[in-house]
């Protein structure tokens, strides 16, 4: 059995097999999702969801999840949880504890995640962060594992932004050993360190790459993002310019393989960082992608929450998981 994280702050340091496990058994509670055979282990826990941002995918998936898996979902601002407001974090930390048994936290610094993993003694999950996006990078990767791709032997190729979503992806890359081709503008890289850690630990299979095309060539996966991440909107004029060129069309899908998929992790915007031949069309599983978040997070709830139940959840259809 490998060794399971307390908390999931980023993909850095998590065990291969953990994350496979992970894919298995989003499986099981995706085949019975809906059915009287649906398990419930997490009946009588509570989520503290900590949205500082906006967000449709995430803090769906994690409010239905919680509540398909039996539990209950409360959700905080930042008015309730902030570094700078009202208590202090390792306050927030210690009462919020004695009260829920999960907190999720999507927040501008990330050092408010971390702080608050530091303090707590529930599980802490990363639902976006200005560094990372922890959730989205393995829900994408469970599904091109379930579409039957090898995640070690792929090629995936970022055009765009060098973002929070990027920085996921240059960790996924050590993990699994894939190939990461990065196209970003001059000015709007990744954060270097991050970046050099991931070449130094990939031997070379992360590497920048100048032009869009070059990168997409001979490539399974074509990912963008939005070009102005939440936070910057005071930048989306400028960024506009500075983008020109690293927009996804046809010509540039035509230098990926032909069986390449597009991917994104949405909100998307036609015309700008994808146009709608792409994202609409059929390479496209943009679709897939987002729904697959419930099926990932609901057993990265359980696997964190009560991973005893994990193991159990096929015999759980038959026989209840037994109370902690
Ligand atoms: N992809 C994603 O995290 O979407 P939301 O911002 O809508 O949660
Ligand atoms: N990079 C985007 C991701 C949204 C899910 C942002 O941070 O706004």
């Amino acid at each position: 059995m490998s060794a399971r994280p307390a908390h999931l702050i980023d993909l850095l340091g998590l065990e291969r097999e953990w994350v496979l496990e992970l894919f298995a058994e989003a499986d099981r509670l995706r085949a019975v999702r809906g059915t009287a055979r649906a398990p419930r282990p997490l009946a009588g826990k509570t989520a503290a969801l900590v949205f500082h941002k906006p967000s449709l995918r995430t803090r769906v998936s994690f409010t239905v999840g919680m509540h398909e898996l039996g539990g209950d979902a409360v959700d905080l601002g930042a008015v309730e949880v902030s570094d700078t407001g009202r208590e202090s974090v390792p306050d927030v930390a210690h009462v919020l504890s004695g009260m829920v048994d999960l907190i999720v936290v999507r927040t501008f610094r990330h050092s408010l995640v971390r702080a608050l993993a530091e303090h707590a003694t529930v599980p802490v999950i990363n639902a976006l962060t200005d560094q990372s996006h922890p959730c989205q990078i393995l829900a994408d990767l469970y599904t091109l594992w379930r579409m039957g791709r090898a995640l070690d032997q792929m090629t995936v190729a970022w055009v765009g932004d060098g973002n929070n979503v990027l920085q996921s992806w240059l960790e996924a890359a050590t993990l699994f050993g894939f190939t990461l081709r990065v196209a970003v503008p001059d000015g709007f890289e990744p954060d270097a360190g991050l970046f050099l850690e991931a070449e130094r630990r990939s031997s070379g299979r992360v590497r920048r790459v100048r032009d869009p095309q070059e990168a997409v060539r001979g490539a399974d996966v074509v990912y963008t993002d939005a070009w102005t991440s939440m936070g910057h909107e005071q930048e989306a004029g400028l960024r506009r310019v500075a983008f020109a060129g690293f927009t996804v069309n046809p010509a540039m899908m035509s230098h990926a393989k032909r069986d390449a998929v597009f991917m994104h992790c949405l909100p998307a915007h036609r015309g700008e960082e994808v146009v709608a031949e792409v994202i609409d069309g059929p390479q496209s599983i943009v679709v897939e992608e987002a729904g697959n978040r419930l099926h990932l997070q609901k057993a990265l709830m359980v696997a964190l929450v009560r991973p005893q139940a994990c193991r159990r959840t096929r015999a759980a259809f038959v026989e209840p998981v037994p109370a902690d």
